[in-house]
């Protein structure tokens, strides 16, 4: 049974990956079970998802109850789950708004495109550039893998995106040299998660806030990684005393079900304006609350 399925995942699968030689058919709380009996402990939650474990038995109700009672609603409507999941992100975290979508890649470019419209509707659009880390990692899409500082994410899909430019991580004036009347954004993984765990230098990150307000350059912290408490703290950014314009957020935030977000301030937020920036399953973010009786107990 087990080579059978490894055998047609060779088949059938897209070869993007290479996995370990195992094949899991159950999980509860931290404890994985493949189809041979054998159980493991998911250090990893998944790829730093599964913050509450597999199996989650008020998550399981959530997703259970939700489905039986409305299942898609697109964003020409509102619903109870999405505000309230909107409206616990922004009570919990410096932002005023948010975006919702499907994953990481995508609240990327949700940054990416409200930190250029965010210009453009000033009249500054020759301000469209973004300076990213090396060796982070922002997604596979064209314009994350673009914002990427690893050149073996980009190998083999050049031309990549126009309007990147990497500088080292932890490198305050590296950032001062590179920012210039055609920079539009910062963008940057509070602690670097795919280029190896790197960790920011005491002050680095306030020292990159500073430089962004002395030039009126929007600070993106991607937190796909980092957020929903991974860190200790709900948000990375909270260990610093330093807080973003733009935050990027998946992984974490529902557990294992797909869902991103782009949160913002809400001088910026208003560069999205109806018809700017869309997401068709976007609309169906957010689950009826898993805790009932608890207000703003976030949904997924
Ligand atoms: C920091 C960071 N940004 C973006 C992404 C992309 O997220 P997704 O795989 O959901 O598109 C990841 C995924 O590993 C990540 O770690």
């Amino acid at each position: 049974m087990t080579s059978e399925i490894m055998e047609q995942a060779d088949r059938v699968i897209a070869k993007t990956y290479k996995r370990f030689p195992v094949v899991l058919s159950k999980g509860s709380g931290c404890t994985l079970f493949d189809t041979d009996g054998r159980r493991y402990t998911d250090f990893v939650a998944g790829i730093a998802v599964c913050n509450l474990g597999h199996s989650h038995a008020g998550i399981a109700q959530a997703l259970s109850s939700q489905a039986q009672t409305l299942w898609h609603v697109s964003n020409l409507y509102y619903t109870i789950p999405q505000v309230e999941l909107a409206d616990w992100l922004v009570q919990h975290s410096f932002a005023d708004r948010a975006f919702f979508c499907n994953s990481g890649a995508e609240a990327n470019e949700a940054a990416i495109k409200l930190a250029r419209k965010f210009f453009n509707e000033r009249g500054e659009s020759q301000r469209f550039r973004i300076i990213t880390m090396e060796q982070s990692f922002h997604g596979r899409t064209m314009a994350t893998l673009s914002a990427t500082g690893q050149d073996k994410i980009k190998k083999g899909f050049e031309p990549v995106l126009e309007g990147f430019d990497y500088i080292p991580f932890n490198d305050p004036e590296a950032l001062r040299t590179k920012i210039d009347s055609s920079t539009c954004a910062v963008m940057i993984e509070p602690i670097q998660g795919e280029g190896g765990v790197r960790c920011p230098d005491s002050g680095y990150l306030k020292a990159v806030r500073q430089i962004c307000d002395q030039t009126g350059v929007l600070l993106i912290f991607d937190e796909i990684q980092t957020g929903m408490g991974r860190t200790g703290r709900l948000f990375a950014y909270e260990h610093f005393g330093v807080e973003p314009d733009i935050m990027t957020l998946a992984k974490a935030l529902a557990n294992g079900l797909p869902i991103g977000a782009m949160m913002a301030k809400e001088q910026v937020a208003e560069a999205f304006g109806p018809g700017t920036h869309a997401s068709t399953f976007g609309g169906s973010r957010g689950l009826q609350n898993p805790c009932p009786g608890q207000r703003n107990q976030p949904g997924t």
